[in-house]
């Protein structure tokens, strides 16, 4: 079987340019990433601040390239770099960011957001692009009649869900969510995780997802991979990863947080595949 998603040893470099006081110097953001995920499945990036898991998204999300290494998605290379990338190609792989407000245009209503990527990438009429607008709406726990309000009348919860529901419009195989639920109340964490899995059993999503929680990483991950200054110190399945750190870094991570409760994670996954 192709992953959905592949990479091999992917490098990102930021070159900052010299000013007056400061030499020019190259920020080593990925210094050689490897791996894979399969249909329906979700690995999970773990780090402290600044240690690459954005810029490991931007460029799976076929927004920035990478400086070497490959990206397959499934199982055709894509480099962004080199050549112009099909719309086909583009539409698999979609992104939901942290902060819910400052991704939606406060100018639009939500009808208008929600269509906007059916407007840009298909030609889909009108009419229908309400219909599947509306669909979505419901699908992600809002309601009809909030189709024509504006995103300052949610709450963030909502406004995740809208930026969700945005981001599902093109029918993508793939979802990059960088911290979707970190901006978020506790009790609405729980909510829109418990969304997002439900999302992905029903289009069989697969997903990668961008987390500095390792509680809901426990939550909601397949694979682990925790990354330290640009590099994957630790990747393996949830359980080898939460059972057995191996690196020293995740050894303190780990420490730093909550045990984690092997038990539960177990039975969590023995009720999966039970299902
Ligand atoms: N556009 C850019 N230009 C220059 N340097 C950048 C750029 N984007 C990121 N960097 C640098 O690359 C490194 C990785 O940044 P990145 O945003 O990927 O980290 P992160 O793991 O997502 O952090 P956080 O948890 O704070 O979101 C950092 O040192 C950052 O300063
Ligand atoms: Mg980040």
């Amino acid at each position: 079987m192709t992953h959905v998603l592949e990479a091999r040893s992917l490098v990102r470099d930021y070159h900052i340019p010299g000013s007056l006081f400061r030499k020019a110097r190259t920020v080593h953001a990925l210094k050689g990433v490897s791996f894979a995920v399969d249909e329906g499945k979700t690995l999970a990036i773990v780090g402290e601040s600044g240690c690459g898991k954005s810029t490991l998204g931007r460029i799976i999300t076929l927004i920035d390239p990478a400086t070497a290494g490959e990206l397959l998605i499934d199982g055709r290379k894509v480099d962004i770099a080199r050549e112009g990338l099909t719309s086909e190609m583009r539409r698999k792989v979609q992104i939901v960011f942290q902060n819910p407000y400052g991704s939606l245009n406060p100018r639009q209503k939500i009808g208008d957001i929600l269509a906007e990527p059916l407007v840009i990438n298909t030609k889909v009429p009108a009419g229908e692009r309400r219909d599947r607008a509306m669909t979505m709406l419901k699908k992600v726990g809002l309601e009809e009649k909030h189709y024509n309000r504006y995103p300052h009348m949610f709450s963030g919860g909502q406004r995740q869900r809208i930026a969700i529901a945005r981001a599902l419009m093109l029918n993508p195989k793939l979802l990059v969510l960088d911290e979707p639920v970190s901006a978020l109340d506790l009790s609405v964490q729980a909510q829109v995780l418990n969304l997002l899995a439900d999302l992905q059993d029903e289009f069989k999503l697969t997903y990668v997802f961008i987390s500095h929680d390792l509680s809901v990483v426990r939550y909601i991950a397949d694979d682990v991979m925790v990354m330290y200054y640009g590099e994957a110190v630790e990747y393996g399945s949830r359980d080898e990863v939460f059972s057995n750190p191996q690196h020293s870094y995740t050894k303190t991570l780990f420490a730093a947080t909550p045990r984690a409760d092997v038990a539960s994670i177990k039975a969590r996954l023995a009720r999966k595949n039970a299902a």
